[in-house]
């Protein structure tokens, strides 16, 4: 039998556990989301869910992968970035297990195992990469032995963004496939802040010029809730695009990924394409078990890195709440 790894995520609102063999087969994928009733994500709420509840995903995403305990050879987890308190439950209890089975333990970057992730289920070799979620907007593409950053977010990242909007108008988290639904009903555009800088972007002025629409008296309340989210999305995801588009002309990669909650959109997934297209680059989008935040992406991560450099030392699986991907050296695609 090939070896097993078991992975956890822990950075912000999921816990998750996912199971994955040496080959890159995933036996089981188990995630427990914290949901707020209203408001963002409080970290002390988060870490009270994920403290209450890991056990159980830990035990069920091992009955799931039919194995037991013992057939894990090796312990992944989420060691940057994110939350403080949050990534501290994922590394104690990464450590415990590696410990307690006398296995070895990897830390991994949460932004690389998004990419990882979809290099493997795509089956895509050397992409540039549009990484776009709740937390992060970063294009990248592997240059110089790191996964080098082109572009990225000067403030809010575009998931955060949707939904912060989305709750203005009284939408629940996450308001993404909300807002996506609500803007497949408009054909209609209502000019936003366009702000790229260089190769970086800024939605700031989106959310604030987007909810001044729905909000303001001036306006009479003649702009309707689909419309603005039509041209939330038209904005935002041309922007997107274009950084997109000028890190594929500049890299002059053949492949492009679309990874991370927000690729789940199907508009931003065709805009995206259209260009790929264009640079004749082929076009993945990872699929969607595999785009929000999960275990087997770490747990085939923790598999690439442990494969090119062995395990980490118990001393180096501290937490780095803010460490950035393109810090961090990528032996396993030299
Ligand atoms: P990260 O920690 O990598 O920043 P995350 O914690 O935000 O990620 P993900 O699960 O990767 O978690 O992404 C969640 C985001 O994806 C949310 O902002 C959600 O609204 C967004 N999302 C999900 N589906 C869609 C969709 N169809 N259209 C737009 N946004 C979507
Ligand atoms: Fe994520």
């Amino acid at each position: 039998m090939t070896n097993i790894a078991l992975g956890i995520e822990s950075t912000a609102h999921t816990f998750g556990v996912g199971i994955v063999d040496f080959n890159g087969g995933t036996l089981s994928i188990v995630n427990d989301i914290f949901k707020p009733e209203e408001g963002g994500l409080h970290p002390a709420l988060v870490k009270e869910q994920h403290l209450n509840n890991f056990d159980i995903v830990i035990k069920k995403a091992i009955e799931e992968a039919n194995i037991t305990v013992h057939d894990i050879d090796l312990i992944a987890f989420s060691q940057s970035p994110g939350l403080g308190p949050i990534l501290k439950i994922g590394a104690i209890v990464s450590r415990l297990l590696s410990q307690k089975l006398r296995i070895p333990i990897v830390g991994v970057n949460h932004c690389i195992a998004h990419i990882e992730i979809g290099r493997l289920m795509c089956q895509i070799e050397d992409p540039l990469t549009l990484y776009v979620s709740g937390g992060n907007t970063i294009v990248s593409a592997y240059e110089s032995s790191r996964y080098q950053i082109f572009g990225e977010t000067l403030d809010l990242a575009i998931g955060n963004m949707i939904d912060s909007f989305a709750r203005e108008v009284g939408l629940a988290h996450p308001g993404g496939p909300k807002i996506e639904k609500l803007a497949e009903k408009s054909q209609k555009y209502i000019k936003l802040p366009y702000v790229v800088k260089g190769m970086d972007l800024s939605f700031s002025g989106i959310f604030t010029a987007a909810k001044k629409l729905i909000e303001s008296p001036e306006y009479g309340n003649s702009y309707d809730l689909k419309d603005v989210s039509n041209s939330l999305q038209e904005t935002a995801f041309a922007m997107l695009t274009e950084v997109t588009e000028r890190a594929l002309a500049h890299t002059e990669k053949k492949e492009l990924l679309l990874t991370g909650g927000v690729a789940a959109n199907k508009r931003l997934q065709n805009m995206i394409k259209y260009i790929s297209e264009e640079h004749n680059a082929r076009f993945e989008a990872v699929p969607l078990r595999f785009a929000g935040d999960n275990g087997a992406m770490i747990a085939w991560t923790g598999i690439l890195k442990y494969l090119s450099q062995g395990g980490d030392l118990i001393n180096d699986t501290i937490i780095k709440p803010k460490e950035r991907m393109d810090k961090i050296p990528i032996p396993w695609r030299k």
